[in-house]
């Protein structure tokens, strides 16, 4: 059963009635299902069961610390794009050698912090950062283990945004180059070179472009291999896609055949870094309605969530499905979805066909635990909203409620 479900008329979350927390939490609010993120986390490591890997949770998608423990207590390393998600991660409990810090823009602070803490692996992006990372490991008398993030050239169907992997976007080493940065890593008494590593894009549903980019570094692998440069790890970064409207979601057992059969007879060890598969279905966004009302020619259902609390709307034009707390029979209406911002951008839907719900009501946007709070801002001052996790029978606050005093903390009058 798929944790958010209706019994009687009423939306649960695993065995809690969603409308309960709101009386106790407040809205707005994110409701996480721990069944959900442990479930998907067993399910993806299922489908690779036949290979040594390691399942890195790339922290950007929900950096809650408790999300972070639960996937640690599970097996889970992390994938880290600043020295505040290396932070978080070491703060959850995260083995330090499990720990691949990504990213175009590291800085000689976060360099010294991973290596202080003795990470697994930078994903190194640029000739001019290997050349940092090199010089921070001699000063501070150590060895940087490092992978080059290469482009493997692979196109991915996705959101222009979130697509990594062409030679347009800023990210990764293109192949050509790849070999030199090598070379040039093997022959520094300061690097160590454990890996190959990609990252192709984000919501990509087909299992075929993750296999065209490991073969892609497969073969730079094994020409490495061939000049003497030993390969431990082939990371192929992360990017499964999930349903948010009526997709079919990226099929863990499909990839995982295909990864399989690749890597099957080398003797690399694999590692992945997916964000949003692990826990996007295991989040909605608890909003309250607050008003319904009319111009001439639209209608709006105005909600006490905005766009500072899940910016993907506004910033992707994504669809998350929306649901009321209560179901019962009743009319519908075409309505925007839309919070209290003043912005025009501030909506949740656009032109959707939704039940005619009266304010003082509960909606549940879904399909928010990736990539929601993460994204939140305090935008026309407003706190950020509690976030709440459901394991069974029992709800817990994994971060309270921002109040004013927060937000005005490290003001200056
Ligand atoms: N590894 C690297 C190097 C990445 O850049 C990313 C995501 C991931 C792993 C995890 O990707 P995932 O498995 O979550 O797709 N804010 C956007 C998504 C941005 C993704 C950025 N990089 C959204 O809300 O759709």
């Amino acid at each position: 059963m798929e944790a958010f479900h209706y019994e009687s008329g009423q939306l649960r979350c695993e065995d809690v009635l969603v409308e309960l927390l709101a009386e106790r939490f407040g809205t707005p609010a994110y409701v996480y299902s721990q069944a959900t993120v442990l479930g998907e986390f067993s399910r993806l490591k299922e489908s690779l069961s036949s290979l040594p890997h390691l399942v890195c949770y790339s922290v950007k998608a929900n950096s809650n610390l408790r999300i972070l423990s639960l996937l640690r207590q599970a097996g889970a390393g992390f994938d880290v794009v600043s020295g505040g998600e290396m932070a978080r991660a070491l703060r959850a409990g995260a083995i330090a050698d499990q720990i691949i810090f990504s990213g175009v823009g590291k800085i000689a602070a976060e360099i010294d912090a991973g290596l202080e803490a003795g990470i697994g692996m930078f994903n190194v992006e640029s000739a001019g950062e290997l050349e940092l990372i090199e010089n921070r490991a001699a000063a501070l008398q150590r060895i940087a283990p490092v992978a080059i993030r290469v482009n493997p050239e692979v196109e991915a169907e996705t959101h222009p945004y979130i697509s990594t992997g062409q030679i347009i976007h800023k990210f990764g080493v293109p192949k050509d180059e790849a070999l030199g940065l090598y070379r040039r890593a093997s022959a520094s008494n300061h690097l160590k070179i454990r890996g190959v590593a990609c990252h192709i894009g984000s919501q990509i549903l087909a299992v075929e472009p993750f296999l065209k980019a490991l073969d892609e570094i497969l073969a730079l692998a094994e020409r490495l291999q061939s000049q003497g440069i030993g390969i431990e790890y082939i990371d192929l970064g992360g990017g499964y896609g999930i349903r948010y409207a009526d997709e079919q979601p990226l099929d863990f057992e499909t990839l995982g055949r295909g990864l399989t059969e690749r890597l099957q007879a080398a003797r690399y060890r694999l590692i992945v870094e997916p964000g949003r598969a692990l826990v996007a279905k295991a989040g909605i966004l608890l909003t309250r309605v607050l008003y319904v009302k009319q111009n001439r020619r639209k209608n709006f259902i105005v909600v006490d969530a905005g766009m500072n609390d899940l910016m993907r709307p506004t910033l992707y034009g994504s669809y998350h499905e929306i649901i009321p707390v209560r179901d019962q029979t009743r009319g519908m209406l075409e309505a925007d979805v839309v919070g209290p911002l003043c912005e025009t951008g501030d909506f949740f839907a656009q032109d959707r066909v939704m039940p005619n719900v009266e304010p003082g009501e509960l909606l549940a946007v879904l399909a928010a635990g990736a990539y929601g709070f993460v994204l939140s801002s305090n935008y026309n001052t407003r706190p950020r909203p509690a976030e709440v996790l459901v394991n069974g029978g029992k709800a817990e606050l994994i971060r309270r409620r921002e109040t004013l005093e927060d937000l005005i903390a490290g003001e200056v009058l």
